[in-house]
């Protein structure tokens, strides 16, 4: 079981909360991404330290996966005697519930979520997302059908899609869809022109994925695991953008500056409910802490980030990456 921190003078304030959508709980500006701790197989004390400082503050949403191999048990484990402070929000579809079936027919999917509510030790999941399914899985109906039967059933509360693009958008249109997870950061813009727009209309809930853009200012070589590649297009478009985050009014060492510049400019977006920040270091949660509580960034700041992506791609497409 998580601890609570002692005192207030380590606690610092509160965070700012959103509600998640219309009609949805309120959760932080900052959310915790449980990706890398269940792909770089966190110590489960790290993962109980981490989930109760951030649940503290406020930073009560809580984003995981079927597939982000154990992070779902190391979660269960982080909440437990905390289930009714927290928000937590769930994928499925990938992997399959189980070996051999289609991982987006409907038996995938009740097999899926109910594999993650037992792995969670919870009753109820706050959110399912489709986790990243393609468009014509979506045209289909078949997995949408699947998690809205399990909000039926009283397995999830919400329903809706992690993914990015057309996909994202068609998602958004879906009257079963209450809220979306979709890539956003200082390299990765193309969710706002259409998507974010769109779900806003609608009054969804929108977590936004890879907030800080994976760390994108690290050199590959200094990133861990998995991350080493994953990273790569987001640091080589980082480079073409040439900005410094000095000259966008945030002061400091690079390493303190870059993430804080990175989370400011993706709470800069009003249609956007709460930032998952995945991190397996405590003093790096500390720091967005503190970046989140400072809050969105001057409007001249993120309107020169805007043009300098802009400015980067000159006329490619760098879509949304998922
Ligand atoms: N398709 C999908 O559904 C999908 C895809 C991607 C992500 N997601 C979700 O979105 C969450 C966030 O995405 P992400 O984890 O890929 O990327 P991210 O949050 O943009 O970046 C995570 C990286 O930033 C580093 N970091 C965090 N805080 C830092 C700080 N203050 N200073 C320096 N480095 C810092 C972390 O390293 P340390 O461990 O060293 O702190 C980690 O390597 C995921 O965890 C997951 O929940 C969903």
């Amino acid at each position: 079981m998580i601890s609570r921190s002692g005192s207030t003078a380590d606690l610092g304030g509160r965070i700012p909360q959103r509600a998640l959508g219309r009609g949805g709980p309120m959760v932080g500006v900052l959310g915790f991404g449980a990706a890398p701790i269940g792909f770089l197989e966190t110590d489960r004390a790290v993962v109980d330290r981490l989930v109760g400082s951030l649940v503290d503050r406020g930073a009560n949403l809580l984003d995981t996966a079927a597939m982000y191999r154990g992070s779902e048990e190391a979660i269960g484990r982080a909440i437990r005697g905390r289930r009714g402070e927290v928000v937590v929000v769930s994928k499925c579809g990938s992997p399959p519930g189980r070996e051999g079936l289609d991982p987006w027919c409907a038996e995938s999917i009740r097999l899926s979520i109910e594999r993650s509510l037992a792995r969670l030790g919870i009753d109820e999941l706050d959110a399912i997302l489709l986790h990243s399914c393609s468009r014509d899985v979506l045209e289909k109906g078949e997995a949408i059908g699947a998690v809205a039967e399990a909000r039926r059933r009283g397995l999830v509360r919400m329903v809706g899609y992690s993914g990015d693009n057309e996909a994202a958008l068609l998602a958004a249109l879906h009257p079963e869809v209450s809220l979306l997870e979709v890539s956003l950061n200082l390299v990765d813009q193309a969710n706002l022109a259409e998507v974010l727009p769109a779900a806003a209309r609608r009054g969804l809930g929108v977590l936004v994925k890879r907030p800080l853009a994976n760390a994108a200012w690290r050199a590959p070589e200094e990133q861990q695991g998995i991350y080493r590649q994953y990273a790569q297009p987001y640091h080589e478009r980082l480079a073409r953008l040439a900005i410094d985050p000095a000259r966008l009014g945030v002061a400091g060492d690079p390493g303190t500056a870059w993430p804080t510049l990175a989370l400011r400019f993706v709470l800069s977006f009003p249609e956007v409910t709460s930032a998952l920040v995945g991190s397996t270091r405590p003093e790096h949660l500390a720091a967005n802490l503190r970046a989140a509580q400072e809050g969105p960034l001057p409007a001249a700041a993120t309107a020169a980030i805007r043009e300098a992506f802009d400015r980067a791609r000159g006329g490619e497409v760098w879509p949304g990456l998922t």
